[in-house]
């Protein structure tokens, strides 16, 4: 898919993954970024990005992407600003690790807490499959109100989302929340792969390994060095910028479909 003068919403954009892949994006001519993220970081982050880039192309909005009014106003103000969005990349993400099931020090079995896993699912699965069907729907709106119907292959490729799955879709010790909600999310993309074709919008998921940004800085170093990255093939976290690049790839290259492993050669053992 040609980037230039494309317009983007990409979720998570205040930090890691995304606020790197909202950077590559804009360098490849992006007209606008909506920048979306529930901290105030999201403004000192878009601030800092269009001076880098030496143009006003990331427009930051503060709001949990779990909220349906905030999503419905942050697409309606890009839309009436910049027109259809063509990408979206919603990759704001949470983890709640703990195991599924352990036993206490008086016996007593302890599940994995009911409300935190009803939570791990609002923000890493229904959110981004409504912000990505809110895309969607700017180009079918769009398309209707032009006559349009089927989309015909002689016709650009209208949009591409990218969802942000895990190495720990493949099921990871004391991940049941965060492994099922990345999981689900290949569901939803091979289901929109085949329906969102019929508007021109592609679909695919991209399952990063262990990359350096806040949320990987946050669990616990000493197992990360120790047990997980001698395993590597690069035997270092991945960079932000490296994830960016590939999910870049991913959106400009028509022809990808499907999932792209970027793990630098990591799985989770048994
Ligand atoms: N870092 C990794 O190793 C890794 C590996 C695989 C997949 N991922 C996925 O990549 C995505 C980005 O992760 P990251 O490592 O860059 O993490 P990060 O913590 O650096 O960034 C996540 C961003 O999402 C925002 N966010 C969280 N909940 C939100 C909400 N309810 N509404 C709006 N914004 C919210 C946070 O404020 C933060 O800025 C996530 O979906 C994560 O699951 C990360």
């Amino acid at each position: 898919m040609q980037l230039q003068d494309r317009v983007a919403v990409i979720t998570g954009g205040a930090s890691g993954i995304a606020r790197a892949t909202c950077m590559s994006l804009a360098r490849e001519g992006l007209r606008a970024i909506g920048v979306v993220d529930v901290s105030d970081d999201v403004f000192s982050a878009c601030e800092q990005g269009n001076r880098e880039l030496e143009r006003e192309v990331l427009i930051p909005f503060k709001g949990d992407v779990t909220n349906t009014e905030f999503r419905r106003a942050v697409f309606g103000e890009v839309v009436k600003r910049f027109g259809p969005v063509h990408i979206c990349v919603p990759a704001a993400g949470i983890v709640r690790d703990a195991l599924a099931v352990k036993v206490d020090e008086a016996g007593r079995p302890i599940l994995y807490d009911e409300h935190l896993f009803r939570k791990v699912i609002e923000v890493n699965l229904l959110a981004p499959i409504y912000w990505a069907l809110e895309s969607i729907a700017t180009i079918a709106a769009d398309r209707a109100r032009r006559g349009l119907g089927r989309w015909e292959p002689e016709q650009r490729v209208q949009g591409t989302i990218i969802f942000i799955g895990s190495i720990s879709s493949s099921g990871n010790r004391g991940q049941i929340s965060y492994a099922t909600t990345k999981a689900g999310l290949e569901g939803a993309q091979s289901t929109l792969a085949k329906e969102a074709i019929y508007h021109g919008v592609r679909c695919a998921i991209i399952h990063p390994g262990f990359t350096d940004t806040p949320m990987v800085r946050a669990m616990d170093q000493r197992y990360i060095r120790e047990k997980i990255l001698p395993q590597t093939q690069l035997r270092r976290l991945l960079r932000p910028e490296e994830i960016a690049e590939a999910i870049v790839f991913m959106i400009r290259n028509s022809a990808t479909s499907g999932a792209l492993w970027v793990d630098a050669g990591w799985h989770p053992p048994a």
